[in-house]
C-alpha cells in the first residue's frame, strides 16, 4: 500500500549567504531606518493601513531601483527564486521571472500584519534585516482551509506538512520564499525592539 503525498505547498527557507550577510543587513538597516525619515507618503500611508509600524508598500515599492544596496540584495535573491523556480519545476522559458517590487517593513512593539496574498505576483518573499529575541516569524495557512469544514482536527503531534496553519521563525539573514497566492501573515510583535524586513515579488513576464 502508498499513500501519496499530492499537490505539496513548496516554500523556500535560506540563509542569504554565507558570509558577510551582516555587513549588508548593517548597510539595509540604516537605508530602512532612513528611508522611514524620509518618506512622508509611506509615514502616512502606515498610519492608515499598517498602524504602529512603518511600510514603504505603498510609496517606496521598488527599493531594488532606488538603493545600489538594495540592487545588490536583489541579486542575491535572484539566486534563491531561480533555485526555488527548479524545486517548484516551472517551464519559464521564454519569458523572465523578475523582482518588480522591493519594499520596507519596520514593525514596533504591538504591530500586526493580517492575513493576505501578494496578487498580479508569481513568487514573493521576504529577506530578515534584523529579528530580536521574540519577535514574531511568519505564519502560513493551509491554502485548502476553506474545504475543511467537516474534516476533523489533526492531532497535536501532526506533522508540519499536516498542520493548517506554520509558523516558520523570522531569523536575520534568512530568506524566505513562497508562491504568491499563498495565505501569509505576520503575527503582532510581543517585544519591545523593531522587526525589521524587506519583502518582494517576482513576476513571470
Ligand atoms: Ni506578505
Amino acid at each position: 500500500m502508498t499513500t501519496h503525498t499530492l499537490f505539496p505547498t513548496l516554500v523556500h527557507s535560506a540563509r542569504l549567504r554565507h558570509s558577510g550577510w551582516r555587513q549588508l543587513n548593517d548597510r539595509l538597516l540604516r537605508e530602512c531606518q532612513q528611508l522611514r525619515l524620509d518618506d512622508e507618503a509611506g509615514r502616512r500611508w502606515s498610519a492608515k493601513n499598517y498602524p504602529g509600524g512603518f511600510t514603504s508598500y505603498n510609496s517606496a515599492s521598488r527599493m531594488h531601483q532606488l538603493s545600489p544596496t538594495f540592487a545588490n540584495l536583489e541579486r542575491k535573491l535572484n539566486r534563491h527564486v531561480a533555485a526555488f523556480a527548479r524545486a517548484l519545476e516551472f517551464d519559464l522559458a521564454g519569458r523572465a521571472l523578475a523582482m518588480t517590487d522591493c519594499w520596507v517593513n519596520i514593525m514596533p512593539r504591538q504591530v500586526v500584519h493580517g492575513l493576505h496574498l501578494h496578487p498580479l505576483s508569481t513568487i514573493s518573499g521576504t529577506y530578515y534585516v534584523r529579528t530580536p529575541k521574540g519577535s514574531p516569524g511568519l505564519k502560513f495557512e493551509d491554502p485548502r482551509l476553506e474545504r475543511f469544514m467537516a474534516a476533523p482536527p489533526r492531532v497535536a503531534t501532526a506533522r508540519a506538512q499536516n498542520r493548517p496553519w506554520i509558523v516558520l521563525p523570522a531569523e536575520a539573514g534568512n530568506v524566505v520564499l513562497f508562491e504568491s497566492w499563498l495565505r501569509h501573515e505576520v503575527p503582532p510583535n510581543p517585544v519591545a525592539a523593531e522587526r525589521v524586513s524587506i519583502s518582494f515579488n517576482y513576476n513571470w513576464f
